[in-house]
């Protein structure tokens, strides 16, 4: 195929400024393989609900299904911190999501050598960290019922945490075949000495496993393992956990490499469809100020390339390419030990694109 649609959506906060130097990232691309990115953008998040007074607009959740891939940056800010559910940003985020199936956000942590100075660990433990974050997306407390009401102590909340079966299997399968093409290691990590959803997930985890007789399969509770990723991270090959737990453990998987500023994620529905989005928030602490690190927007259009489109040879060209600028020594703010010689967002986009054009000649 020499044509393909992406849905673009920037959202809020840095996600414009990231945003749009993995979009001329992916242009280059199609200039050098000769393949048309259709790029339409879309509004979600805060930006949309000042807009459209909603934080998924129809039209954007129509855009992304017509699209072969989408793009996110982040959405989120104080300024809607206070809105009722329904008109909160993440709202729209987590209602795309669900919207286009997406129950599978691949998390990789990937040490990148040269970024070993970058990460609060000591070096000996981070470098040569390889994992990888497999996430439930579209189920469990994110999606449960939720209710507020008065009761007789004052006021109560309820978030109603469910998995079927069905959904534990397919997302216990999609991280034995990542497992099948990495070390052939997984780890499902669950909470199941209290919860009763952890229970059947380790249930579910131990019957799909059997069919997977190649792959070492053992289980760790949540707690433990978030002690383990930072005692000895190395351990670890394929996590595989529930929503909130994965949002969680991904988090701190992230800062193991270094920076939230360098890690891409995908999100799979059945079939190679998928939204590529970094890990980070909008950051609105730095929002505005052209310092944010595109690296993770950058990667994640990587990941695109490869899962979504294909396009194997071009995903390896950019994440060299970003090897090769940090192997160089350049660092925005979040990774730099020196801060004063740190670059913006858009010199480190053009430092990539540049060391891109030579990798694709
Ligand atoms: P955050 O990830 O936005 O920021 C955490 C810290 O990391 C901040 O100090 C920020 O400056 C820094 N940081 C994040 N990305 C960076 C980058 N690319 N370069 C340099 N530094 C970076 O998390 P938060 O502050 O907890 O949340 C802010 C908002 O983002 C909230 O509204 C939250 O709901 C939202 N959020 C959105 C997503 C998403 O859209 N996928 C993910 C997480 C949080
Ligand atoms: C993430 C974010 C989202 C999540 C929020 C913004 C809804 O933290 O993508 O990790 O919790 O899934
Ligand atoms: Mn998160």
């Amino acid at each position: 195929k020499k044509n393909y649609r992406i849905a673009v959506l920037p959202g809020d906060g840095i996600g414009p400024e990231i945003m749009q130097e993995a979009v001329k990232v992916l242009t280059l691309v199609g200039e050098r393989e000769g393949v048309t990115f259709t790029c339409e953008e879309g509004r979600i998040g805060g930006i949309a609900i000042d807009t459209d007074g909603t934080p998924l607009p129809e039209e954007t959740l129509k855009l992304a299904k017509e699209a072969d891939a989408v793009l996110l940056g982040a959405v989120g800010g104080p300024k809607w911190d206070q809105n009722p559910g329904h008109l909160r940003p993440e709202t729209g985020l987590l209602g795309i999501r669900k919207g286009l199936g997406l129950f599978a956000n691949l998390r990789p942590a990937t040490m990148i050598n040269s970024l070993v100075d970058a990460s609060s660990l000591k070096p000996e433990v981070v470098s040569g960290v390889d994992l990888i974050v497999v996430r439930e997306l579209t189920g469990g407390i994110y999606f449960g019922e939720k209710k507020r009401y008065d009761g007789p102590n004052g006021e109560v909340a309820e978030d109603q945490c469910i998995y079927h079966e069905a959904e534990i299997e397919r997302i216990i399968r999609v991280a034995f075949d990542v497992a099948r093409k990495r070390q052939k290691r997984v780890v499902s990590v669950d909470k199941a000495n209290v919860l009763e959803s952890s229970r059947l997930w380790r249930k579910v985890a131990e019957r799909v496993g059997a069919d997977y007789p190649d792959v070492e399969l053992s289980h760790q509770l949540v707690d433990s393992c978030a002690m383990q990723l930072v005692r000895d991270p190395k351990q670890f090959d394929v996590i595989v956990t529930e929503n909130m737990f994965g949002d969680i453990l991904s988090d701190q998987a992230a800062m193991l490499t270094g920076s939230i500023g360098m890690l891409s994620s995908a999100s799979l529905a059945a079939g190679s469809f998928g939204l590529y989005e970094p890990v980070h928030g909008s950051a609105p602490d730095i929002a505005g100020k052209g310092i944010a690190n595109p690296l993770a927007t950058i990667l994640s259009v990587a990941m695109m390339l490869r899962l979504s489109l294909g396009m194997d040879k071009a995903a390896d060209a950019v994440e060299k390419a970003v090897g090769n600028v940090l192997e160089a020594g350049h660092r925005t703010g979040d990774i730099a030990s020196d801060r004063s010689k740190a670059i913006g967002t858009v010199e480190m986009g053009q430092l990539v694109r540049d060391e891109l054009s030579q990798i694709l000649n």
